[in-house]
């Protein structure tokens, strides 16, 4: 039997750090061994809010590239391709949208957060926003329906956007036939990973993330940095080691000397200095295979590129076949 069909994809805004590795990659890298699975590096929903950088986008594709198949992304079981160079996927979009109201757009809790966050570009009141940002919803669902897809990981803030891929699948097979899959989520069990300055969400933007490709001493002066039991004044205090950020990475990368470091810490027999320094240690061990891996790929960038071309090969051929099907639900196929 065919293996089922994964597609889950990526801005490429930015390099990726711990909240995307344990939140989502190491659950993909997990998915390639069971699963057709399609990593999109989605640079046309990049511009979305970033038309006017791309520079920044063109950039991050490659980054985002080198990030995926440094925390084991295989070329050889997944496909990584970009967006863009899936026509189809443009073209998808366009007979979608004849599909989905603009108020609805609107209602779209996941566009209407962004869109308030995006202050600079869209407006205090969210006024500017373009038709283009309002209508990536649509786009996604062309992502996700091109590819035949089965299930799509996500983030919990990324359910409304299904939600409203599986409305549009619905309208247009009852207007046009069963033509499309109906795809669901796969939410990943991994939590929400918590930043340096013990905000609940790691992230770029707000400035509390540790990155993949960090080096050793941007590691050190973030660990240094990063909160501790703010009741916790001299280094033989006791402490609470569940308001401690350092405590919790330690829980990441280096579970194994927990107990220890837990009792220790309660005991007031461990100085945050030392913990921190341990923390330091044990990450650079955990970032050893990954730093390894970006190594060479960043040596060789004619093979991050070869492997983009296939992936994006693959992933056209796929593409085309639907659009194919598409085209006749729609009575467009006029001369085939
Ligand atoms: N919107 C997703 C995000 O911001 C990225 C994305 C683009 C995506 N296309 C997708 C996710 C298709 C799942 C499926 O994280």
């Amino acid at each position: 039997m065919d293996r089922k069909v994964i597609l889950t994809g990526l801005r490429p805004t930015g390099n990726l750090h711990f909240g995307h590795y344990f939140g989502a990659l190491t659950n993909w890298v997990k998915l390639q061994d069971e699963y057709d699975c399609f990593f999109e590096i989605a640079d046309v929903q990049a511009l979305t809010d970033n038309f006017n950088n791309p520079d920044k986008v063109r950039k991050n594709v490659r980054e985002t590239a080198i990030d995926l198949l440094s925390v084991g992304i295989d070329p050889k079981k997944a496909n990584i391709f970009i967006q863009s160079a899936i026509h189809e996927i443009a073209e998808l979009t366009v007979y979608y949208s004849n599909l989905v109201t603009i108020a609805r757009l609107y209602r779209n809790p996941t566009v209407k957060t962004e869109v308030m966050q995006k202050k600079g570009i869209f407006g205090e009141k969210g006024e500017g926003v373009t038709y283009g940002f309002l209508g990536y919803p649509v786009s996604q669902a062309a992502d996700i329906t091109v590819f035949d897809c089965d299930l799509v990981p996500v983030g919990e803030d990324q359910l409304p956007i299904l939600e409203q891929t599986r409305e549009i699948v619905r309208k247009f097979n009852s207007i046009y036939g069963e033509y499309l899959k109906e795809p669901n989520h796969l939410l990943s069990n991994n939590p929400r990973i918590k930043g340096l300055d013990g905000n609940e969400k790691m992230g770029k933007s707000l400035g509390n993330a540790i990155f993949l490709c960090d080096n050793d001493e941007t590691i050190k002066e973030k660990i240094m940095g990063a909160v501790t039991d703010p009741n916790k004044i001299k280094k033989d205090d006791p402490a609470n080691p569940e308001v401690c950020m350092v405590y919790y990475y330690h829980n990441l990368v280096n579970k194994d000397n927990c107990s220890t470091i837990c009792s220790e810490c309660k005991k007031g027999s461990r100085g945050c200095v030392n913990c921190k320094k341990e923390l330091i240690t044990a990450m650079t061990e955990f970032l050893k295979p990954i730093r390894e891996k970006r190594k060479m790929y960043e040596e060789n960038p004619s093979l991050v590129d070869e492997i983009l071309i296939n992936g994006t090969k693959n992933a056209k051929k796929v593409a085309e076949k639907k659009m194919k099907q598409v085209k006749e639900a729609i009575k467009i196929n006029y001369f085939e």
